[in-house]
C-alpha cells in the first residue's frame, strides 16, 4: 500500500469504518482532493451504491455531522442502514422515473458519487438525471470509469462508453467558445469543469461561470504585437511578402493570396500532422 495514501485522512476513515468497504487505493488522494473543502459544512452529500455500508460510515465522519449522508442501492437490504442515521433510497440508477421521485424527495443536492453498478448507461444516467439538481458549486462524481475499457460484463470499448460521454461533454464546454459558434445546451450552460483522474471523472457544477466567453483587450488593438502563428515554416518570406504586398493594403489581391497560401494550405497543414502523429503514437504506446 502507497505511504502517502496510508497518511490520508480519508483513508484512515475508511479503514475504521465499522463496515465492509471497496474502494481502489488512488480514490483516497482524489477524495481528498475534490472533497476536503466541503468538509464540516452543511451539504447533502449522495452515494450510488450502498453494499454493506461501510463507505457511508467513512463519509459521516469525513464530512461530520452537518452533512447529510443520502445511499441509493438497488438492494432492498440496504435499507435497513437507515437505523444508523443514514437515509436510504432503493432504486435503479438507470431509471428516470427513480432520479425524478428522488430529487422531488431531496431537492437539490451539493455532491453525488456514483459507486453503483459502473456501466455505460448507469453511470450516463447518473450525470444525465442529476445534472438539473446539483446546487451550484457542487460535483457530478463517477467512479470505476475504467470500466469504459472492459469487454467482459461492461461491453466496452464502445462509442457509447461512459467516458466517450464524458468526452462529449468535454466538447459541450467549449460551446462557450465563440470560435465554434454554436449554442449553448444545457450541459455547456451548467458544468464548468471536467476533471479526468484514473477511473475517476468529476464534474464541476456553476452555472454563473459558464458564460458565453468573449475576447477581451486591455489596450488599443494596434498595440497587439504581430502574431507569428502562421510563420513556422517560411516565415521571414512570409513576413517579406507580408509587408510588400499585404499590410499596406487590406483589399491586395496578393494579400489574399498569400493568406490563403500561409494560413490554409494543405502542405503546412501536412507537415504539422507528420509532427503530430508521431506524438500521438507516443501516447497510445
Ligand atoms: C461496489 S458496490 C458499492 C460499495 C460501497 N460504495 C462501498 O464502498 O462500501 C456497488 C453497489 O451498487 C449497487 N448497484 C448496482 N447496480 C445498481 C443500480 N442499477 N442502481 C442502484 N444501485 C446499483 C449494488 O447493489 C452494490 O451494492
Amino acid at each position: 500500500m502507497n505511504k502517502n495514501i496510508q497518511k490520508l485522512s480519508i483513508y484512515k476513515l475508511f479503514n475504521k469504518s465499522k463496515k465492509y468497504s471497496i474502494k481502489w487505493s488512488s480514490y483516497f488522494q482524489v477524495y481528498e482532493k475534490i472533497f476536503s473543502r466541503y468538509r464540516n459544512k452543511k451539504i447533502k452529500f449522495v452515494e450510488i451504491g450502498v453494499a454493506n455500508g461501510g463507505s457511508l460510515f467513512m463519509w459521516k465522519k469525513y464530512f461530520g455531522n452537518k452533512a447529510k449522508i443520502i445511499g441509493i442501492d438497488l438492494n432492498p437490504k440496504a435499507k435497513k442502514l437507515e437505523k444508523n442515521g443514514f437515509k436510504i433510497y432503493i432504486g435503479n440508477q438507470s431509471d428516470k422515473k427513480f432520479w425524478e421521485n428522488f430529487y422531488k424527495k431531496e431537492g437539490k443536492v451539493d455532491l453525488i458519487l456514483d459507486d453503483g453498478g459502473h456501466k455505460n448507461l448507469q453511470q450516463i444516467s447518473t450525470v444525465h438525471h442529476s445534472l438539473p439538481y446539483i446546487k451550484d458549486g457542487g460535483k457530478i462524481v463517477i467512479e470505476d470509469t475504467g470500466t469504459s475499457y472492459v469487454k467482459k460484463e461492461f461491453n466496452n470499448p464502445s462509442r457509447y462508453s461512459f467516458i466517450n460521454f464524458a468526452k462529449n461533454v468535454v466538447d459541450a464546454i467549449h460551446r462557450r467558445s465563440p470560435l465554434l459558434k454554436k449554442e449553448l445546451n444545457f450541459y455547456s450552460k451548467k458544468i464548468f469543469l471536467v476533471e479526468f483522474f484514473e477511473s475517476i471523472v468529476v464534474f464541476s457544477i456553476d452555472s454563473k461561470k459558464c458564460f458565453q466567453n468573449k475576447e477581451v483587450h486591455n489596450k488599443a488593438q494596434n498595440e497587439w504585437a504581430i502574431d507569428y502563428r502562421h510563420n513556422e515554416y517560411f516565415g521571414k518570406l512570409k513576413l517579406k511578402l507580408d509587408k510588400k504586398y499585404g499590410l499596406l493594403n487590406k483589399r491586395s489581391f496578393y494579400r489574399r493570396i498569400i493568406r490563403k497560401i500561409f494560413y490554409k494550405n494543405f502542405i503546412f497543414n501536412f507537415l504539422d500532422n507528420i509532427k503530430i502523429k508521431k506524438i500521438f503514437r507516443e501516447l497510445e504506446n
